[in-house]
């Protein structure tokens, strides 16, 4: 128990070393997810009128490579992802992250595929770790030189935390759950002495002066480094 705790902590670090460096492709649009569930030992259900687009296999529990396949899925088509784990009962040793795609909103009332198939030796699968995201609000993506002046941009909502990872996605999250938000504006402090700060997610509303208010690079040894604006669609 001791053992898989610890391969559990080194994994989950080595899962947010990589969060850390930007996750999106250069400009390329992010979509806003919303966590719906978590922590279900049973996965979404695919049958008629369910709007199942197919699944993925990931080489780990990774929430950002599903919300990729979703992002990448034709023109929108796909508006939930469901990510969970499937281990065995009887036989192989080994696991197996999987990523669902749908084509509408799911709730927990959809999880109800418990597992328990033949695995053709006696043994059965069983899920865990059963996470539901729902898609939000689309948005562009485009690089800044600097931070955006909130005094010379106005209708400014304030800042959220998304934690410690550069991630667009959260911060477009972020912005699709605040009341009147339109534009967000992702950022990271960097310094010699501490390197990375943690990022920064600051919200605009509309009607807010996005072009050429990008003007904070920084103060002192603190420099602004990349810097995106997320501009819902
Ligand atoms: C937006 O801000 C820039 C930089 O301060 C300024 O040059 C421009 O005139 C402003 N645009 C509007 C519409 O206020």
């Amino acid at each position: 128990m001791i053992g898989f705790t610890k391969l559990f902590i080194s994994a989950a670090a080595a899962a947010s070393a990589v969060a850390a460096a930007p996750i999106v492709k250069r400009d390329a649009p992010v979509s806003a997810y919303k966590v719906v569930v978590d922590g279900l030992s049973s996965a979404v259900q695919a049958g008629p009128g369910s709007n199942y687009l197919g699944f993925r296999t990931l080489s780990w529990y990774d929430i950002a490579a599903c919300q990729g396949y979703c992002n990448t899925e034709s023109s929108g088509s796909c508006q939930s992802i469901n990510i969970f784990r499937e281990t065995y009962t009887e036989g192989s040793s080994g696991v197996t992250y999987k990523c669902s795609l749908w084509g509408e909103h799911k709730s927990a009332s959809d999880a109800t595929n418990y597992g328990q198939q033949d695995q053709g030796n006696g043994g059965l699968t069983q899920i865990s770790w059963s996470q539901i995201q729902n898609r939000g609000s689309t948005y562009s993506n485009t690089p800044l030189k600097g931070a955006i002046l909130a005094s010379d941009a106005g209708h400014y909502l304030g800042k959220k935390d998304i934690g410690p990872a550069y991630d667009p996605a959260a911060c477009a999250q972020a912005c699709d759950s605040t009341d009147g938000c339109k534009y967000a504006n992702l950022w990271q402090g960097w310094s010699q002495a501490g390197g990375n700060d943690r990022p920064t997610c600051a919200l605009f509303g509309d009607g807010a002066n996005v072009s050429g208010t990008d003007t904070n690079y920084g103060q002192g040894d603190l420099y602004v480094t990349n810097s995106r604006l997320l501009t819902k669609q």
